[in-house]
């Protein structure tokens, strides 16, 4: 079923079985005019649903006025930005830097907690995943990612399991400068750290002068029913990194600090052409307004919800991981042969690093008429 279509691409990606033409809210269409049901959201990026209107006016109006200028110019989008993202995250979080990936995103926050500390290691969790640029594949978890950073010199991050507090605090020593963490492990099916684990990792972090960093590339956004994880679980970290969805399909990454983190920050410490530019920031401040006016991040608590109680309910499903619109389904099967079933009925899910766990991260849009449609292919199939 893989789109094996010869191409000058490096052929890195499994594919999905179909060339896409167009989108429109949950729905891509191929280049037959098929549509498909998408509960994948181009890797957790549609927030808003493919080509939102006021998304694709808000760019389509700043490419006219002014397709690009770096920081060096000054610019109130990317300013409105910073100061709409810092209103809807937790104090003390108050400064933003704006890059273009979530990997960038985790390396800013890497580097500023090795630079504050003066220290170098960092513990992360087992079944985290960072990103692909060196010192995130360091702290991402897996064999191939950790010989990537390997080859390039540099050293691993220490994992602990997730939720085990006691690995933590005995990973935790004075040469520990950060502790990162995704608070729901996208990649990994959706496993979801407990509120306790993320406490103990806050009152670690503070007595042993780490700084304490929540990868929310994935998770944030919105992607747990509250704009940022930090917020759902009600733990404050010293930085969080956002991407994906954040512009609801543009490149964008973005550093949310803790003053306390970046006090000593001087001009030209951190640095991104492209980051915070125009377009980018246009499209996320649009993205931010549709959240507010549609009333996302609720449709994303109920609707999620409902159907996470629904699937939990499934003879095939041994357990419902994560939160809202980030949901993995632990089944007694592997999961590509049922995401290839869904193919079939032309719904779009995801897999996991776990073999057994389906992957569900459609727009934060998503209706409660497209969960049902999703719920009974679901129940179809594992029946
Ligand atoms: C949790 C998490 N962190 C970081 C990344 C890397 O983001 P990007 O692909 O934008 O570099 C991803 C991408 O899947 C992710 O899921």
């Amino acid at each position: 079923m893989l789109n094996d279509t010869p191409s000058a691409l490096l052929p890195v990606y499994a594919t999905f079985p179909l060339r896409a033409a167009s989108g429109h809210g949950s729905w891509l269409v191929d280049e037959d005019g098929q549509e498909w049901l998408d509960a994948y959201g181009g890797h957790a990026v549609a927030t808003c649903g493919h080509s939102h209107p006021d998304v694709v006016r808000a760019i389509a109006d700043q490419a006219a006025r002014l397709l690009f200028y770096s920081t060096a110019v000054p610019h109130a989008g990317r300013e409105r930005l910073a100061e709409a993202l810092i209103a809807r995250a937790p104090a003390p979080l108050a400064k933003v830097f704006f890059c273009n990936s979530g990997a960038e995103a985790n390396e800013n926050l890497l580097g500023l907690a090795r630079r504050k500390t003066g220290r170098q290691g960092v513990v992360t969790l087992r079944g985290g995943w960072h990103g692909r640029t060196v010192a995130t594949l360091a702290c991402t978890d897996g064999a191939k990612y950790e010989a990537g950073a390997s080859r390039a010199g540099m050293p691993l991050s220490r994992k602990v399991p997730l939720n085990d507090i006691a690995a933590l605090d005995a990973a935790i020593d004075d040469t520990i400068a950060a502790v990162l963490i995704e608070p729901v492990q996208g990649f990994n099916g959706a496993r979801t750290c407990t509120p306790e684990f993320l406490q103990a990792a806050r009152h670690l972090c503070t007595a042993r002068g780490a700084k304490l960093l929540f990868d929310e590339v994935q998770c944030g956004t919105g992607r747990t029913g509250r704009f940022t994880a930090a917020e759902y679980f009600g733990v404050t970290p010293d930085a969080l990194s956002l991407a994906k969805g954040l512009a609801a399909g543009l490149p964008i990454g973005a550093v949310l600090a803790a003053d306390s983190l970046v006090d000593d920050i001087q001009l030209g410490d951190l640095g991104s052409t492209f980051g915070g530019g125009p377009v980018p920031c246009a499209a996320a401040l649009a993205n931010l307004e549709v959240m507010d006016r549609e009333g996302l991040l609720e449709n994303t608590r109920t609707v999620g919800g409902t159907l996470a109680c629904k699937c939990a309910g499934l003879p095939a499903v041994k357990a419902v991981h994560g939160r809202g619109f980030l949901l993995g389904l632990e089944l007694d099967r592997p999961a590509a042969g049922v995401q290839r079933a869904l193919w079939e009925r032309r719904i779009l899910t995801g897999t996991s690093t776990d073999a057994n766990t389906l992957r569900l991260l459609p727009p934060l849009s998503f209706s409660a008429d497209e969960a049902a449609m999703l719920f009974e292919a679901i129940r179809v199939v594992l029946a």
